[in-house]
């Protein structure tokens, strides 16, 4: 029997999030959500001891959320892994198609392909053979060490993971509809050590990048420019962020470097994507991560890029007790990756 809910769980540097809907309702109700400060380092150690404190935040946090089912779905961070669509393939078969990704996956994946598990997904494939047929496919390398250590921390957590993907895969199953009107999408979500960047249309991915620069930076900087600790650093980060017209614009100056190494990858995808997809250009950004709520960003991203841009809303599809309406949009755009996670379920 299908367990009522779903669960999803972003294990991320700065917080683990998670998310429970009912899987039986339509629309999809959220049950409860939690989050909970990651221990440090945290998951990006290979040290048994440090994922212990990992495994046993995420115990308490699901018993926390009161989860009636150990049953999860994970995602693993952009920045382990290898995503790139394959446009030059001829039309494939199923068959076919399960032979030659790894083979063309060499081509993008730095490592030996045994140790990866391959996954793909198909954008496009010709209704049949033919000397213009083809097929594109979007496949996804994820290196076997990394995944183990995932599961390994799972079941030290004693939750059962019946599903692991990747972050941006998930939140663009929260944030980005498959209907086809929908404008193409850059997704630019800003966590606590990465960005992370995908191009979205008509709810596929078609480009992924991630680059090491994340909330901490912003915060580190601001420490830098006003000699703060780093706590007192990211309360400024959150109330003043962009704002230029606050504190003289000098917290705006001191993350502004920092701001442009983002905003200048964003750029270089969007053009990476539109040499390749000339009819798919891309139309709206939507922020997710918890570096969405930095104030000023949407101004500033939109200004920037000359594009429309959007905080993300994850619970937008989602029945919510309106009792907790200014919570979920507070915290909004943190959560996209655990909701998207929870959605696949609903399967
Ligand atoms: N109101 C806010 N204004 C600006 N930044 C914020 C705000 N709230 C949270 N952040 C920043 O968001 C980051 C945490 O976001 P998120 O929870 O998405 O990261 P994470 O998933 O833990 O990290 P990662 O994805 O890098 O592993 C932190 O750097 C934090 O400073
Ligand atoms: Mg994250």
């Amino acid at each position: 029997m299908a367990a009522p809910v779903t669960v999803g769980i972003d294990i991320g540097f700065s917080a683990i999030k998670v998310v429970v809907l009912s899987a039986r309702s339509n629309p999809p109700k959220l049950l409860s959500l939690g989050h909970v400060a990651s221990p440090q380092p945290g998951i990006i150690s290979e040290a048994d001891l440090d994922l212990e404190a990992v495994a046993t935040a995420i115990k308490n946090l699901i018993a926390e959320v009161k989860s009636p089912s150990k049953e999860v779905a994970i995602a693993l961070p952009e920045s382990r892994i290898f995503t790139r669509v394959i446009y030059d393939l001829p039309y494939l078969t199923n068959d076919e198609l399960s032979q030659a990704i790894p083979f063309a996956a060499e081509e993008f994946v730095p490592m030996p392909i045994k140790d990866v598990n391959l996954n793909y997904q198909i954008i496009f494939r010709s209704p049949q053979k033919g000397p213009n047929s083809r097929t594109v496919v979007f496949v996804v390398a994820s290196p076997k060490s990394l995944v183990n250590k995932y599961l390994k921390v799972m079941q030290m957590a004693d939750v059962k993971p019946i599903a692991v993907e990747t972050e941006l895969i998930a939140a663009t199953r929260a944030l980005v509809s498959a209907n086809p009107y929908s404008p193409t999408t850059l997704i630019l979500q800003l966590g606590a050590t990465t960005t992370d960047y995908a191009i979205v249309s008509e709810g596929l991915i078609l480009l992924t990048r991630s680059i090491s620069t994340g909330g901490i930076a912003l915060t580190r900087a601001i420490a830098q420019s006003f000699n703060f600790e780093l706590v007192q650093a990211e309360e400024y980060k959150k109330v003043y962020g962009l704002l230029e017209d606050q504190l003289e614009g000098k917290l705006y100056q001191s993350i502004r470097p920092i701001m442009d190494v983002v905003i200048n990858e964003a750029r270089r995808i969007i053009q990476a994507h539109e040499t390749q997809n000339k009819q798919r250009q891309v139309k709206r950004v939507v922020l997710t991560g918890g570096g969405a709520q930095l104030p000023g960003i949407v101004k500033y991203v939109a200004d920037a890029l000359g594009l429309e841009v959007q905080e993300a809303d994850p619970w937008f599809g989602i029945s919510t007790d309106p009792s907790l309406k200014s919570k979920l949009i507070s915290e909004g755009p943190a959560y996209s990756v655990a909701v998207g996670l929870a959605l696949r379920q609903e399967k």
